[in-house]
């Protein structure tokens, strides 16, 4: 069954129904100020840090399911005597739930906009942060569809948060005491913590006259009453209260008089700004907010014409970033997912990595050291001087013996030690990620960078002295089989092999009760050996041959180590753990065989000339493969294993323990590829695209238009049901995947490739793509079987797949792949 539908031609998903399986939500901001917004306009705002800069309060795991955000209310002010239609009701559904007459939500790039009938009343509400903006708008346009006038009050609402998210939601002996706010020509500002050491504020605001306000919440809601049923609306007058401590909330009451088929328009502003330090008050010596810098953006922004043409803006914006690269092929759900939704996600995953989503709390996590590499993999392209910015920000924490806090903050930019560090994989993806930008832009000045161990000044080195010790950190740890020690975790953050957590509640990934000298990892020695191919790819490029060997003769000594200890016949093993015995192995009774070494080995190369790679792509097949997706592994823990950690607390067929865990479903895609197997990699691609799976969204239960971090596996009684959608891996590595290796339109360090590995009913397909300042129309065309590739580039044949770099000033230029012989 499906909630909606895609609307490709505008870049939206349209959702028929407001009760979806779960909140479908979307994203607005591009920069600084973000914000959570569901298909009945749930959610949060928050600038740059979503735990310490919190603006709207969002009351998790709640029931109701997602009862907080953004909140209007419409109401007559001479009540309907026809008994279907309510005193008052939410145009966007939640709170009130009144059942609409007609009801569409559209999900779109930045924006959302909930349209709903009621009573011959249409409200549409267009929700979106402009560009460069540290604020959003709610765009409320009214129509009266009925044959004679009414006058309305419209009632805005949101409950503030006192910006910290963890404090604000466990210190309440301070919290009820501390809350203020200002309340001048109807303006509402939200101030708690002003008066000492913060000085930001939150407001909102109006378009239209404020005939009423209220900013204490129970005064508002009424004791004992919800957001469903507030009282003062209701009553249809706001009570006029300050917030002295207790809940501060913004509530404004505006009237609008509309003639029969009159429209009118109500921008309602939330916003947030900061002042400088030494002059936030005005009188200096007052405690009053200093309002001069922040009025004249509210007198911008109440007014339809500037709105507007941010809307448009923010058009562009998009317009622009998509169109770097567009593909035609045969299947619309590869149209529609890479030249839309996956792009779009894997801008939202690299604004907020994995902080906040409706699965994850906005609280909990900084930006994942592991996690941003991996999605800055997928985003190059787009905006490359941001990837390159964030490729800084995340080298400067770099610790100096080359591994990596877990994560750090995005308002400090620091490592941050909560996680702390050992993830033994991590400090190898920064290689691959920057790799990737050298092999989008060419920027080898990026190496020349200096910058800071920990953030210490006075450490500064090139960032090639940066990804030599990421090299020198798994080198400096090897276990007794020559593989990497795999510390707390590799990827697989639950593989924890050194912990042996036996006291509920104790960290699976911070606790360790070995040593960590024996347990080892296959999927970090795959993983080095990509990265260390990259990094005698790039020494050889700066001329460092002696760099360049030494790599290699650790690649070597690396693959061997591969074979003689990670190969168990007809897979690659996953791991040894602590007692030095194999997992993902044939000779364990659960866990006999992991999906990452898989994918990570081939991708690195292993065995693709000599036919084991096929032999563990089938083993993948045989194993692994289900008509949802690959799962993680087989057979799922049975129960839990002290030696194993969380991998094992998971009931069977949950994340990942034998969940299909959708982040790795693409390696093996590309695997898939490198060894040649179009349909094979192309019918893995549909098994997890949103897309394809919108049909199934009763059971898929996620937001049809991005991916999820996993679908329950075979294992588990709700086979196939998806969970943690948006913020995932998954979104940059689908979209590598896709684009780079089955179309095979692939940034490499000497230019654009045209290597695709499609489908063999597919007879080709076309694509556009900006590269290094050229705009490239690529046409593929099958003659015949197979993948083999002869590029003519303006008309002439040229040697390899690799388009030559054109001459200066050429902007465009033709591309034909002939495929196959
Ligand atoms: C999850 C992992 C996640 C980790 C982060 C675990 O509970 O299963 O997917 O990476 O928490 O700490
Ligand atoms: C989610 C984490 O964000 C990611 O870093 C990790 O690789 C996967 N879980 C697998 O555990």
């Amino acid at each position: 069954m499906r909630y909606g539908y895609f609307d490709d031609e505008h870049r939206e998903y349209v959702i028929e129904h407001p009760d979806t399986p779960l909140p479908w939500i979307n994203y607005l901001g591009s920069q600084d100020y973000f914000g959570l917004i569901s298909n009945t306009a749930g959610g949060y705002s928050f600038y740059k840090d979503p735990r310490l800069r919190r603006l709207i309060r969002y009351r998790y795991n709640n029931s109701p399911l997602d009862s907080s955000g953004r909140f209007i209310y419409l109401r007559e002010d001479s009540p309907s005597t026809n008994p279907s239609v309510p005193l008052f009701w939410s145009p966007s559904w939640q709170p009130t739930r009144f059942p609409l007459d007609e009801y569409e939500c559209r999900h779109g790039m930045g924006y959302t906009t909930i349209r709903s009938r009621l009573a011959g009343i249409e409200a549409s509400t267009r929700y979106f942060v402009p560009l460069g903006e540290n604020l959003e708008i709610w765009e409320l346009t009214l129509s009266n569809l009925r044959d004679e006038p009414v006058q309305l009050s419209v009632f805005s609402a949101v409950e503030f948060n006192l910006w910290d998210a963890m404090d604000d939601a466990t210190n309440f002996q301070r919290n009820l005491s501390i809350g203020e706010v200002e309340v001048v020509d109807g303006i509402i500002y939200h101030k708690t913590e002003y008066r000492e050491r913060r000085n930001h504020f939150a407001y909102l605001a109006c378009s239209e006259p404020v005939v009423g306000f209220d900013t204490q919440r129970e005064a508002f809601l009424g004791l004992y009453r919800g957001w469903d049923s507030p009282s003062a609306v209701e009553a249809g007058q706001l009570t006029g209260s300050i917030a002295h401590g207790w809940q501060p909330i913004g509530a404004q009451q505006v009237k609008i008089q509309l003639n029969a088929g009159e429209k009118k328009k109500v921008i309602i502003i939330l916003g947030y700004h900061e002042n400088p330090v030494d002059d936030k008050f005005d009188p200096p010596d007052s405690q009053t907010i200093n309002k001069r810098s922040v009025l004249p953006i509210i007198r911008k922004y109440v007014q339809p014409e500037e709105v507007e043409n941010a809307f448009q803006s923010l058009r562009l914006y998009w317009d622009e970033l998509l169109s770097i690269f567009q593909v035609t092929t045969p299947n619309k759900h590869t149209n529609r997912m890479v030249n839309i939704w996956n792009a779009y996600q894997v801008m939202i995953t690299f604004n907020l990595s994995r902080s906040a989503s409706y699965f994850e709390s906005g609280i909990g996590r900084g930006m994942g050291f592991r996690d941003t590499n991996q999605d800055l993999l997928g985003f190059m392209h787009l905006l490359p001087k941001r990837a390159r910015e964030r490729i800084l920000d995340l080298a400067a924490t770099q610790l100096p013996n080359g591994g990596a806090y877990h994560q750090y903050q995005p308002l400090t930019k620091r490592g941050n030690n909560d996680v702390g560090s050992n993830f033994n994989d991590d400090p190898l993806w920064l290689i691959l990620s920057v790799a990737a930008y050298l092999k989008e832009t060419g920027d080898w000045d990026i190496l020349d960078e200096a910058l800071p161990y920990d953030n210490q000044p006075g450490t500064e080195e090139p960032l090639y002295g940066h990804l030599q010790r990421s090299i020198q950190y798994t080198l400096d740890r090897l276990g007794q089989h020559e593989l990497p020690l795999i510390g707390r975790a590799d990827w697989n953050d639950c593989l924890n092999l050194n912990c042996f957590s036996d006291s509920p509640g104790q960290s699976f990934q911070t606790t360790a009760n070995k040593e960590g000298k024996v347990a080892e990892s296959v999927f970090i020695a795959g993983l080095f050996v990509l990265a260390a191919k990259e990094m005698m790819a790039i020494a050889d490029h700066l001329g460092k041959a002696g760099h360049a060997e030494a790599y290699s003769k650790a690649v070597q000594e690396m693959v061997a180590a591969i074979w003689s200890a990670g190969w168990d016949g007809e897979w690659f093993r996953r791991a040894y753990d602590d007692f030095a015995r194999a997992l993902g192995s044939k000779e364990n009774d659960e866990g006999k065989i992991f999906i990452e070494p898989q994918g990570i080995c081939v991708m690195a190369g292993l065995g693709v000339e000599d036919g084991r790679a096929v032999q563990a792509l089938n083993s993948v097949d045989k194993h692994l493969a289900t008509t949802h997706g690959i799962v993680l592994q087989q057979p799922a823990f049975s129960k839990y294993y002290l030696h194993l950690g969380e991998i094992s607390s998971y009931p069977p067929g949950y994340k990942e323990n034998a969940g299909i865990f959708c982040h790795t479903n693409p390696w093996i895609m590309i695997a898939e590829s490198m060894v040649g197997r179009g349909d094979k990699a192309f019918d893995y691609y549909l098994r997890i695209n949103p897309s394809a799976r919108e049909e199934i969204s009763d059971v898929h239960k996620c937001e049809p238009y991005v991916y999820a971090q996993m679908i329950a596996g075979k294992d588990a009684p709700t086979y196939g049901e998806a969970k943690n959608s948006w913020l995932t891996g998954t979104a940059a590595w689908n979209y590598i995947a896709i684009t780079q290796w089955i179309l095979g339109i692939r940034p490499t360090y000497d230019g654009l490739q045209v290597a695709p590995v499609i489908p063999s009913t597919w007879d080709g397909f076309e694509a556009v793509r900006n590269y290094r300042g050229v705009r490239y129309e690529i046409r593929v065309k099958r003659k015949g079987q197979g993948n083999a590739v002869k590029l003519d580039v303006d008309g002439k044949p040229v040697r390899g797949t690799v388009i030559p770099q054109p001459a200066d000033g050429v902007k465009k230029s033709r591309v034909v792949a002939w495929l196959g012989q």
